[in-house]
């Protein structure tokens, strides 16, 4: 398909989030919660496009105006949920395709299974990629562990984002702990929980984009130099989102160091096959832990990351050379190429 250098977008988003023409005079915390919008919008609209920012939450019917009116040559999607449902993204996704509407990020059964943190597993552990030995806790189920799953164990919602309930206490070391942190989890999340082996290591981010020929980007580390030595070196809520703890701790995400060419390329190979193996389109982040030993475990296969100018995503795309319109270039090329076969 030839596409005309400057296109009609729609970009999707939550209504909250639809940013001011300018962010002059506001603070960064004023700005952190709608950045991304801000800075996808504004570099399209720099590279000449027509956008249009559209603020959604429960009305698919002003999508489909917007599609009918505007004829959109892509829609940039940068929506995480729908009616206030995390898990509802992929349906907002298959919507676009019965629209037969070209859309940025990931296809809807990709992000279906990728946000179910058991199922990709499941997935992933047919196909050989080392994951941690899990079990699921349903809400309303008394709390059993099977023996297989020994500890130190890692306790989690099954399937929100963000690090929502996780912080220091996720690692639990025996039954008592395991059942407080499982009741936490369906107390204060309201989703089932998700315990699996703790996986001591170095946590390391890895950017994938691409349909059907893969680009991975650099190797991103996320480092904690002041945490406490006993303390788990992990991305709990607060080390994600709190400007003040991030400050205490020293936290720095950077491209990693001491990656021989050979751990470098058994990491690139396994990104593209659990990007693969999930049916992941458009771009994801792979959370990985690279242990002591040097194995490498996949956490966690993020479809549609965040895309902020300077996060970890762009920041890793720009030292592989990809500038951050260049990349958003490259994802709506994507996204008007991308293809529905039979697999995925
Ligand atoms: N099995 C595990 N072993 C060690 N750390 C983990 C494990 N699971 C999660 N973590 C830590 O918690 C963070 C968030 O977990 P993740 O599954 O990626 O959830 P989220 O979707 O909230 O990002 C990870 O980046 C990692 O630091
Ligand atoms: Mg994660």
């Amino acid at each position: 398909m030839s596409k005309p250098r400057k296109m009609r977008v729609v970009v999707l988003m939550h209504e909250d989030l639809v940013p001011p023409d300018s962010i002059k005079g506001l603070s960064e915390e004023e700005v952190a919660p709608f950045k991304t919008e801000f800075d996808v919008v504004v570099t399209l609209r720099e590279m000449g496009h027509q956008v249009h920012a559209l603020g959604v939450s429960d009305d698919l019917g002003l999508i489909r105006r917007a599609i009918e009116q505007i004829k959109p040559h892509v829609c940039f999607n940068l929506l995480e949920e729908f009616h206030g449902l995390g898990v509802y993204d992929s349906h907002v996704v298959s919507y676009l395709e019965l629209m037969r509407q070209p859309y940025t990020g990931c296809n809807p059964r990709g992000l279906m299974l990728a946000h179910n943190k058991a199922m990709s597993k499941m997935i992933c552990r047919y196909h050989r990629i080392p994951v941690p030995k899990f079990a699921v806790f349903p809400m309303g189920r008394k709390v059993r562990r099977p023996k297989k799953l020994e500890f130190p164990l890692f306790v989690k919602s099954l399937t929100e984002e963000g690090s929502v309930g996780i912080s220091q206490a996720s690692v639990v070391y025996d039954d008592d702990k395991l059942t407080e942190r499982v009741e936490f989890i369906h107390r204060t999340v309201g989703t089932d929980a998700l315990a699996e082996g703790y996986i001591e290591g170095r946590e390391l981010y890895v950017g994938v984009i691409g349909n059907d020929r893969l680009q991975v980007l650099p190797v991103w580390e996320m480092l904690f130099p002041n945490l406490r030595d006993d303390a788990p070196k992990i991305a709990t809520g607060k080390v994600k989102w709190d400007a003040r703890y991030q400050k205490k701790i020293g936290l720095d995400t950077k491209l990693a160091s001491d990656i021989d060419d050979g751990l470098r390329r058994k990491i690139n190979h396994l990104c593209k096959r659990i990007y693969r193996s999930l049916g992941l389109s458009g771009y994801a982040r792979m959370d990985l832990r690279l242990t002591p030993d040097g194995r490498i475990y996949l956490i966690e296969a993020n479809p549609n990351p965040n895309l902020s100018y300077g996060e970890d995503f762009a920041e890793s795309a720009e030292t592989a050379g990809i500038g951050y319109d260049q990349l958003l270039h490259k994802l709506i090329n994507l996204g008007i190429g991308y293809r529905l076969r039979g697999q995925a």
